[in-house]
């Protein structure tokens, strides 16, 4: 089986650390054999979730191909900014958009039920997002996800990558490229 891996940062930002962060850990994900579709957030612009949009006209464009891609991959490599110690708000919109039914058949959460999930973040400050992280892995398992325990968050993210994107810290570069390895290496056990 080759597993399919959604791969995305929750921030919207052109320069994010968190862009820089998943791109490496992508690269965990394919050399282990995962077949990664990498989406930038900032390409599916949306409007704050509103009840009454959904009510007058469905769910947005942005939101049903969102939706079809959740849907159609086996595992999500995500990397996280941590906003006022939670989620960013491009991110929960996200998700809260795609948990929306688009037919009135479709099981409910379907785009995340037995999804499997890696998180990691990346922030200039001295916890590297971490209490942002527990948020996410709280709202993923709420919503019938598996979120895999290992997780890495990169401190001083405003000085911890070279200009070729990767990090300057061997280790944590390993590290963050077997986040990637071990998703992939979760659907290939026995
Ligand atoms: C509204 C807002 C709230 C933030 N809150 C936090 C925070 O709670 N913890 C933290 O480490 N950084 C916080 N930051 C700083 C972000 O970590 C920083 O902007 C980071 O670069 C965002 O990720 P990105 O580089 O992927 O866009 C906040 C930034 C903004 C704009």
């Amino acid at each position: 089986m080759t597993p399919k891996i959604l791969a995305f940062a929750g921030s919207l930002r052109k320069d994010s650390y968190n862009k820089k962060l998943i791109k490496i850990a992508i690269k965990g994900a394919e050399e282990a054999g995962g077949q990664v579709t990498y989406i930038d957030l900032k390409d599916y612009p949306l409007p704050i979730y509103d009840q009454d949009i959904e009510d007058a006209t469905g769910l947005p464009e942005n939101a049903l191909k969102l939706k079809k891609l959740f849907e159609g991959h086996d595992g999500f490599l995500i990397s996280a900014p941590e906003y006022n110690s939670s989620l960013s708000a491009a991110f929960k919109n996200v998700i809260d958009w795609v948990s929306r039914p688009a037919r009135a058949d479709e099981v409910y959460l379907c785009g995340f039920i037995d999804k499997v999930v890696t998180l990691m973040s990346a922030s200039p400050g001295g916890l590297g997002g971490l209490r942002g992280l527990v948020h996410a892995r709280s709202m993923f398992s709420n919503i019938y996800s598996i979120v895999l325990p290992r997780q890495k968050c990169i401190v001083q993210a405003d000085q911890a990558f070279l200009p070729d994107g990767n990090l300057k810290d061997p280790k944590a570069q390993k590290e963050v490229q077997n986040l990637g390895k071990g998703l992939v290496e979760f659907f290939k056990r026995p």
